[in-house]
């Protein structure tokens, strides 16, 4: 048993030197040819390592990596409860079906209740809204950062509207404690997507941790990726066990993966029209989903999270750079971050004025045809988009605003595998586009 032992630990151990040992890509970069994308993933030995290690361990499911991600996300985002999920999406719907909770009482979201939201959107921070029966109220965004305008809340309020649902869109907070505060002046859950915004704070607390339920999206587009997988966060411990149960198949019984009889009481109780003492590993107090992650997934978002301050500096460093670059552009509008907020940039927002020169189509066909990628701001306005159509929401103010960023505005990369020489190559060949122009 020694021997096998000592036999299993080498081998590990040769594996694991081999893959440390792995070589660093770089590729010159080639103004033209070599593509400037908008987003990518940054990993190297040590994703690669950790990932290994959960290979091996092969326990497959949620487990040490995973309980190592989520304790890493709690303490940089100073929060008490995270819970993993495959996909930034499933955070969202993770959120608002917790909310549907009979627990909660009045308070749970019923079918055709109201959930306020900015109809400028990622479409899955919509979706649950539709999925759970509710109806979306939309509302229109600020030109200044391409989020909800909170001043606009008010009147969608009804006495059906039960939740805000509200993204920091491509990374620039929205005053969340002005929401917040609204919210609780109304009695209305917070919902925070953040998935475009780890790092991002406000008054130095972390963007996501205002509302009730904050959300992450660790797709490789992400500030910090598992390839597919999120988060969801939360302060509140009975919400936190209500997000676990719809997480884990709707069960009544908080043992971790792997775990039976963690309360002792595991063949005790009496639920539902259950015979008395029905395995509570098998009791299902809610319509659940199984929305868990592997634990190599976890490994790759473990070792992502160590380097995680050098991805946001690098982030606002390349939004600032682009900044400067553009600065003098007179077509060409830019945000700006509210006072007492610090971006953790997605992306790089541009904003074509209305008297520019040349149309976006023809600027964004002038970037892809030097390799520079570019993104719209997600669905524009998703009233408009064909999966709305046909379903219930209601449209509680004008969406110019939301109308300008669908037609005029458009985002570019800032993500840290970008260098300064493309970051550069993409500001001249925006500036380019206007030459001779005008
Ligand atoms: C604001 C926002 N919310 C939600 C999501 C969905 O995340 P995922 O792709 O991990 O499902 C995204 C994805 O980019 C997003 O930008």
């Amino acid at each position: 048993m020694a021997d096998m032992n000592r036999a299993l630990s080498e081998w590990r151990g040769e594996i694991l030197h081999l893959v440390r040992q792995r070589p660093e890509e770089h590729s010159p970069f080639e103004a033209g040819k070599t593509p400037v994308p908008v987003s990518g993933k940054v990993i190297g030995a040590r994703e690669l390592e950790l990932m290994t290690e959960a290979v091996l361990d092969a326990w497959l499911t949620t487990g040490r990596f995973n309980d190592r991600f989520e304790k890493a996300l709690g303490e940089y985002l100073n929060v008490r409860h995270v819970l993993t999920v495959n996909s930034g999406s499933s955070a969202n719907l993770l959120a608002l079906a917790a909310l549907t909770s009979p627990e909660l009482g009045e308070r749970a979201i019923r079918p055709g209740d109201e959930v306020i939201t900015p109809a400028a959107n990622f479409p899955t921070t919509i979706a649950p809204i539709l999925q759970i029966g509710a109806v979306p109220v939309f509302v229109d965004i600020e030109l200044s950062t391409w989020n909800a305008d909170i001043a606009l809340l008010e009147q969608a309020l009804s006495p059906r509207t039960k939740a805000v649902v509200l993204a920091h869109s491509l990374g620039n907070p929205f005053d969340a404690a002005a929401v917040k505060r609204f919210c609780e002046q109304h009695g209305l859950w917070f919902v925070e997507d953040a998935c475009d915004a780890l790092g991002a704070t406000l008054g130095g607390r972390h963007v996501g941790t205002f509302g009730d339920f904050g959300t992450l999206s660790c797709y490789p587009a992400h500030h910090v990726t598992m390839g597919e997988g999120g988060a969801l966060y939360t302060n509140d411990a009975a919400l936190a066990r209500l997000a676990r149960s719809f997480r884990d198949w709707g069960r009544h019984c908080h043992c971790r993966t792997g775990q039976d009889n963690a309360c002792g009481h595991r063949f005790d109780g009496q639920y539902g029209e259950l015979p008395q003492g029905y395995d509570h590993k098998y009791v299902y107090s809610h319509v659940g989903y199984n929305l868990k992650i592997t634990d190599i997934q976890a490994a790759c978002g473990a070792a992502q999270m160590e380097r995680l301050p050098f991805f946001v500096k690098a982030r606002r460093e390349n939004w600032r750079f682009l900044r400067a670059r553009l600065d003098a552009c007179p077509w060409l509008e830019f945000e700006s971050e509210l006072p007492g907020a610090e971006a953790s940039w997605f992306g790089f927002p541009i904003l074509l004025k209305e008297n520019a020169p040349g149309t976006r189509l023809e600027l964004l066909r002038h970037l892809d045809a030097h390799k520079i990628g570019t993104r719209l701001l997600f669905a524009g306005n998703a009233v408009r988009q064909p999966f709305l159509q046909g379903q219930r929401f209601r449209v509680a103010s004008e969406l110019s605003n939301t109308g300008i960023v669908m037609n005029r505005g458009f985002w570019i990369g800032v993500f840290p595998g970008l260098t300064e020489e493309m970051l550069d190559y993409a500001a001249q060949t925006l500036l380019d586009y206007f030459k001779g122009k005008a």
